[in-house]
C-alpha cells in the first residue's frame, strides 16, 4: 500500500494548470469545481478530459445535464480557484459570468474556455475519467495562466526570457556601478536619468538621478511597468531569437495584423541606431495616472489591466529611433514629442542587464552642443565595460 501523503507529495512535482469545470444543474443553478486534472485528449474527434473525485458534490449535478464548460484560470485568479475548491455552496455569489453556447458558465477573466458535451465517463479508482466532446471554444484574456505546483500557486514564465528571471540582486549591484553615469547625465542635460531592469514580465526602475529642474514627474525606484511590446525594445533588440519571440508573443493574439512584423522592424531599427526612444507626452501622462492608481501589491487590481491596455494601444514603432537621421539626430518637429532616450548595458553573456534612460531632454536633438544620444550611449558603454560585458554582435 502506497502512503497517500507520499503519493501526493511525489505527484505534486508535476505542475498543472488550474481549470474550473462549470455547468448548470437540473434547476438551472450554476455549479462548478476546481480541477488540476484537465487535459486535451483528442483532436479528431475533439475531446478533452479531466478526473472528478467520486466524492465531488458538484460534478454529479453537472453530469446529469450532459454539458459542461472548462474555464482555464489566469495567474491572478487564485481566489477564484479557492472558491471552487470548496465543497458545495453557492460558489458564484461573488463572481461575474456569461453563458457559453451550452448554457454552462464562462467565468469572467479566464484565459480560455472550452464548452463541451459529456462524451463518456469511465471509472478510475476513487475518481472518474470524464471525456467531453468540444462544441465550441475560445481564448479569453491574454494573460499568463495560473499554475499549481507542490501544493502552491504560481505562474508560468517562458524559459526563453529566463535571462531576465531571478531576484533583483544582480541588477541592483549593477545599478550601483551605473550611479555616477546617471548623475553625470542628469546634471549635463538638466533631466532625469534612470536605470531599469527586466524581471520576469515587468521592467523595474532600480536607480534614478535627477537634476531637479527638468519639471518632469520623477519616477520612483521600485516602479514597475509590464515588459510588453512595444515597450522594452532596448532590452530585446540585441537578444537571441527565442527571447525576441517570447517578447513578441506578449503582443497578444488580438493585436492587429502586421503588428509582429512592425515590432520586428522596430527592433532592427533600435539595434542599428544603438538606442531607443519613447514619444508622446500625453501617453506618459496617462501612464503616470494609471500607475498611480494601481496597487502594485495586488495583482488582481483592475488598474493593472488598464496599464496593459494602454501599452497595447501604442503603435508598434513607438520606441523606434527611425525618425532620427542617420547621425542620431531627431528633426526639430519631433523634439516636443520625444520624452525618453534609452540605451542598454550588457552583461558578460551579452544580455541587456540594465537599460539607462534619459527622461525629459527638452531641447531638440539638433546635433549642436552636448549630444544626449552620444552621451547616453557612451555612459551605457562605460558601465558595460565596467561589468566586463559586451554588446552581442
Ligand atoms: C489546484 C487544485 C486541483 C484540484 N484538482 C481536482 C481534480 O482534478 N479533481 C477533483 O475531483 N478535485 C480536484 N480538486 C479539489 C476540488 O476542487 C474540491 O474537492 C472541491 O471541494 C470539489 O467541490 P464539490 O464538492 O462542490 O464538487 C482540486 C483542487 C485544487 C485546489
Amino acid at each position: 500500500m502506497i502512503d497517500p501523503g507520499f503519493f501526493r507529495r511525489v505527484l505534486g512535482n508535476f505542475p498543472t494548470g488550474v481549470a474550473v469545470i462549470t455547468g448548470l444543474d437540473a434547476g438551472g443553478a450554476p455549479v462548478g469545481l476546481a480541477v488540476g486534472s484537465f487535459a486535451s485528449a483528442s483532436l479528431d474527434p475533439p475531446l478533452v478530459a479531466f478526473f472528478p473525485d467520486r466524492s465531488s458534490s458538484s460534478w454529479p449535478r453537472i453530469a446529469a445535464t450532459g454539458r459542461f464548460c472548462v474555464n482555464i484560470l489566469g495567474f491572478d485568479q487564485e481566489a477564484v480557484c479557492r472558491t471552487f475548491a470548496v465543497r458545495g455552496g453557492d460558489k458564484f455569489a461573488e463572481l461575474s459570468w456569461r453563458s457559453a453556447p451550452s448554457g454552462a458558465p464562462v467565468l469572467d477573466g479566464v484565459v480560455a474556455w472550452i464548452d463541451c458535451d459529456l462524451e463518456a465517463v469511465h471509472p478510475a479508482g476513487d475518481h472518474d475519467l470524464v471525456l467531453g466532446r468540444v462544441r465550441t471554444l475560445d481564448v479569453g484574456r491574454s494573460v499568463l495562466p495560473l499554475v499549481f505546483f507542490q501544493g502552491g500557486y504560481g505562474r508560468f514564465s517562458p524559459l526563453s526570457l529566463a535571462a531576465w528571471e531571478g531576484d533583483l540582486a544582480v541588477q541592483l549591484r549593477t545599478a550601483d556601478l551605473a550611479r555616477p553615469q546617471l548623475e553625470d547625465l542628469a546634471a549635463r542635460f538638466a533631466a532625469e536619468c534612470v536605470a531599469s531592469a527586466a524581471v520576469g514580465d515587468e521592467m523595474v526602475l532600480v536607480a534614478n538621478a535627477s537634476a531637479g529642474s527638468s519639471g518632469e514627474l520623477a519616477p520612483r525606484v521600485g516602479q514597475r511597468i509590464p515588459f510588453l511590446p512595444p515597450l522594452g525594445t532596448a532590452f530585446v533588440a540585441w537578444a537571441g531569437p527565442l527571447a525576441r519571440r517570447a517578447w513578441l508573443d506578449r503582443a497578444g493574439k488580438d493585436s492587429p495584423p502586421g503588428t509582429v512584423a512592425a515590432l520586428e522592424e522596430t527592433l532592427a531599427q533600435v539595434r542599428a541606431a544603438g538606442y531607443s526612444v519613447g514619444r508622446g507626452r500625453d501617453w506618459h501622462g496617462a501612464l503616470n495616472t494609471v500607475l498611480a492608481k494601481a496597487d502594485p501589491t495586488d495583482p488582481a487590481d483592475p488598474g493593472h489591466d488598464a496599464i496593459r491596455r494602454l501599452i497595447r494601444s501604442l503603435p508598434p514603432g513607438y520606441e523606434s529611433p527611425a525618425v532620427a537621421s542617420p547621425e542620431g539626430q531627431v528633426p526639430r518637429r519631433h523634439a516636443d514629442e520625444l520624452r525618453t532616450l534609452s540605451a542598454p548595458v550588457f552583461g558578460r553573456d551579452g544580455t541587456a542587464v540594465l537599460v539607462l534612460t534619459l527622461i525629459g531632454v527638452h531641447r531638440p536633438l539638433d546635433g549642436g552642443g552636448d549630444d544626449p544620444v552620444a552621451a547616453l550611449r557612451a555612459a551605457a558603454a562605460t558601465v558595460t565595460t565596467a561589468l566586463g560585458g559586451a554588446q552581442p554582435t
